[in-house]
């Protein structure tokens, strides 16, 4: 079967693409710089799937590791590029890290994809470079509007990148997947999501107040208009996502792509408040959360959920989890990492 790269493999959403990456049969290889994520993540995927996975760690900045690591894996028939940093608040404050990071590893993978005789590209996107969209469900004709922060610009012209190399290198193939809002954990509760210090996000700020990590969840708002006036996104498993990127792989590598660039929005298509969220979370564990209700944050969107028919009907990919799914998978799997 063939050899698949998968940088930022041992991240949350590498991980889990790992996993159904094996599922199917392919050889994997990761590349992580580990810097937000864990080697021992690699025993959670061995536990899984029982397969050996080849890591390597290597800080894809480094052009000339790139080159010698390519060079030593000639078979390599698709990339799935996870590796980025991503936290939206830093990058306000480090822009020149992000854009180093993010844009110049994705070049030096892309110089190296150009001399092999054919390859297939996965690139991590968001549903951030819509920005707060005019019309929702968010379709892939969406205007990309000027980016909220580096880090969605990064994403930006990511996208813009591997577009204008792929109408220049026949011989690439590539899909950008835009994300919305990523949640939960693998249900063996082997692997899951590793916030490194105070949770961003609100899913991991959810359980990590639940378990009793963090005093009080703080919701960002509720005069926005909205149903219940807290902001609305599209919550989408884990293992969801995981299965669209097998899926977008396999449209490339079997040549079904319509034309050497394709973008995909992967939501549910379903919204949920904030307020949503929570009570989801109350059911399916049964504990009462500590929240309150405090200002807005800044740079917040007030509502995004996207329109999942090109997703649906040209890649032939559905999401078969819910939000009480995914809710209580991220319980499970806090209640373990903190040895509950
Ligand atoms: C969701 C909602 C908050 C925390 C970000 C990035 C996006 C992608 C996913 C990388 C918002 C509210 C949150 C908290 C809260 N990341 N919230 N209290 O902002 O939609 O998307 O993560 O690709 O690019 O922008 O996700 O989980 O931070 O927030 O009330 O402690 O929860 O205001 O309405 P977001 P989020």
């Amino acid at each position: 079967m063939d050899k698949i790269l998968v940088t930022g493999g041992l991240g949350f959403i590498g991980s889990h693409t790992v996993v159904e990456l094996q599922n199917k049969g392919y050889e994997v290889v990761i590349i992580d710089d580990l810097s937000n994520s864990s080697v021992q993540v690699l025993d959670g995927i061995k536990a899984i799937t029982g397969k050996a996975v080849i890591f390597k760690r290597l800080d894809l900045k480094d052009k000339t590791e790139v080159e010698s690591f390519f060079s030593k894996h000639q078979d390599i028939k698709g990339v799935i590029h996870f590796a980025a940093s991503k936290a939206v608040g830093e990058s306000v404050n480090e822009p020149l890290m992000y854009y180093e990071n993010n844009l110049a590893s994705l070049i030096y993978i892309l110089k190296e994809l150009k001399k092999l005789p054919s390859a297939s590209f996965i690139f991590s996107s968001s549903c951030t470079v819509y920005g707060q969209a005019d019309e929702l469900p968010i379709t892939e004709n969406a205007p990309v509007k000027t980016a909220e922060s580096p880090y969605g610009n990064t994403k930006q012209i990511g996208e813009e990148i591997i577009a204008d190399t792929c109408k220049v290198v026949p011989s690439l193939k590539a899909i950008a997947l835009r994300y919305f809002n990523p949640i939960g954990a693998h249900e063996s509760v082997e692997i899951g999501e590793l916030p490194i210090g105070v949770p961003q996000n609100l899913v991991p700020f959810i359980t990590q107040t639940a378990i009793g990590l963090r005093e009080q969840l703080s919701v960002f708002g509720d005069d926005y208009p909205t149903p219940d006036g807290t902001c609305i996104r599209d919550y989408i498993h884990v293992v969801d996502l995981a299965k669209a990127h097998v899926i977008a792989l396999g449209r490339l590598l079997k040549g079904n792509n319509k034309s050497n660039y394709e973008t995909f929005n992967l939501g549910t298509g379903k919204g949920s408040s904030v307020l949503e969220v929570v009570n989801a979370f109350e059911e399916v564990s049964g504990v009462k959360l500590n929240y309150k209700i405090v200002g807005r944050r800044e740079g917040d969107i007030i509502s995004a959920y996207a329109d999942t028919n090109k997703a649906n009907n040209d890649l032939g990919w559905k999401p078969t989890l819910s939000l009480k799914d995914a809710m209580l998978s991220a319980w499970k799997w806090e209640q373990k990492v903190r040895g509950n």
